[in-house]
């Protein structure tokens, strides 16, 4: 066996290493060294995570599949069983190291390291971890402040929640008693969360179909790849004004959209869009609310939310993932007036921004100031478009590279000029990126885009790694 082969396969900077518990047997050190052959290398990354004793994959699978819900899904046909996390990497338990691009949104790292975060969570429990509501607390109440300094104009107050779907089914709710109209408008290829209103709101699959909820009406998709009228944001924004017109009684509660969908496939809203639709809910007495659960946060690396590449001022601005790189919280911001609706009711949220999550959502805050995140997320992004895009050119089965900053999608087609969706070539390119140590996401109406979005902490390097490996598993096919 070559020698030169076999140092490469367990040299610091390979997935294979270090190897724990390694797998064993002849078989997986050739398919090992096969690989190795066209392997390129992930970056060196000086952290070893501590041994794993714990049970195995095949074990949590089977108590998973006994008492978890039948509707969760795995990516992988064998799944991983993830034990540590360090800034972009993950380690599963072999020890073996993957490149995170998907990442669950989070902000600073993979959602689990960072140092400053971790002190500030780890010092608020110590001293003090108890309900939002009853009693003054000055870690929520600074973390208001500097997120509300984060706002343009007069989006000044915050709620906390402690997920991205509270806090969408808060603002639906709050723009209808502000309004006094029911009729919600969302876009179709929407994913807004999990509860029974904005699961209404939500218009995401063709595999499986959104909970209904009375008047709760879907607009045309601003899609510029597969969109009717290209990247023409005015045309499209004519549906909500017919929508109004012919589908209300003339007004509206309000109108939610992401100014970039993720689960929808990193589809950005075409040009002119946004401005013309707000122009419409604004004329028809509704509120616009921009969903920054996945965008928002940096992410989109030219701006800190993805509304503002639109030059739209929501009135409702609702985030969570990013928020707190893990730590479960979410928020709702909006105008003083606005937020007076919810004086007149009975309303508070038990942990929703407690002081554990705030202190430690106020530290991802300020690491992302502090580090330049946000710069990050632009020059690597911009950095790893062009080189997904230079993959586009090589590759026919790629249709279309898109996307801002960390936020960016690759949509795989049998076709170009049929735009057929490729979902079982998606599946194989996956598996053996995973198998080469990238693991990335998948979404999209059909399921064949693939969704990169890594911690905000991506390297240049980072990207070229991706790529590669993206090259090698597309040259396989
Ligand atoms: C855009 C968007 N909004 C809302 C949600 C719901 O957030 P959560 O899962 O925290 O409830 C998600 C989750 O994926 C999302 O992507």
């Amino acid at each position: 066996m070559q020698r030169h082969l076999l140092r490469r396969l367990f040299s610091s900077s390979s997935p294979f290493a270090p190897q724990k518990r390694a797998r064993s047997g002849l078989a997986a050190v050739s398919e090992a060294v096969e690989s190795a052959a066209v392997l390129p290398n992930m970056p060196p990354f000086g952290y070893s995570p501590p041994p794993y004793d714990g049970p195995r994959a095949a074990e949590i699978l089977r108590k998973r599949s006994e008492f978890l819900s039948p509707s969760m899904f795995y990516l992988y046909k064998k799944p991983l069983n993830i034990v540590d996390g360090k800034m972009q990497y993950l380690y599963d338990e072999d020890g073996r190291r993957y490149l995170d691009a998907f990442g669950g949104i989070a902000t600073v790292c993979c959602g689990h390291c960072h140092p400053e975060v971790i002190e500030a969570i780890i010092n608020q429990t110590k001293r003090l971890q108890h309900s939002t509501i009853l009693y003054l607390n000055n870690a929520i109440a600074d973390f208001a402040e500097a997120l509300a300094g984060k706002m343009p104009g007069d989006l000044k107050v915050v709620f906390f929640t402690n997920s991205g779907t509270e806090a969408n089914e808060l603002a639906m709710m709050i723009a209808r008693l502000y309004t006094g109209c029911h009729d919600i408008i969302s876009l179709r290829n929407a994913y807004h969360g999990n509860a029974a209103g904005t699961m209404g709101a939500t218009a995401q699959c063709n595999w499986k179909f959104n909970v209904v909820q009375s008047g709760v009406h879907h607009a045309l998709n601003p899609d510029q790849y597969r969109g009717v009228f290209g990247s023409d944001g005015e045309k499209y924004a004519k549906d909500v004004e017919e929508i109004i017109n012919y589908g209300t009684s003339g007004n509206v509660a309000g109108f939610i959209s992401e100014a970039i969908q993720g689960v929808g496939g990193i589809l950005e809203l075409a040009p002119g869009y946004l401005p013309a639709v707000y122009k419409t809910i604004k004329k028809a007495g509704g509120l616009c609310i921009a969903d920054e659960v996945q965008a928002g946060f940096a992410r989109t690396g030219s701006h800190f939310w993805g509304f503002e590449a639109h030059g739209v001022v929501p009135d409702i601005v609702t985030m969570a993932k990013g928020i707190g790189n893990g730590i479960p919280i979410g928020a709702v911001v909006t105008t003083p007036e606005i937020a007076q609706v919810l004086t007149r009711r009975s309303y508070f949220n038990t942990f929703g921004g407690n002081p554990v999550c705030t202190a430690g959502a106020h530290a991802v805050l300020k690491v992302i100031e502090k580090e330049k995140l946000q710069e990050n997320a632009l020059i690597v992004g911009s950095y790893l478009k062009n080189r997904l895009g230079a993959l586009q050119e090589k590759h026919e089965i790629i249709g279309d590279v898109r996307g801002r900053g960390l936020m960016l999608g690759v949509e795989f087609v049998t076709d170009r000029q049929q735009k057929t969706p490729a979902k079982a070539e998606i599946v194989h390119v996956m598996e053996q990126m995973k198998d080469m140590g990238v693991l990335v996401g998948k979404g999209g109406f059909h399921g064949n885009v693939f969704r990169i979005t890594p911690p905000l902490c991506f390297t240049k390097e980072d990207a070229d790694f991706l790529t590669d490996v993206m090259d090698i598993a597309l040259s396989k096919l």
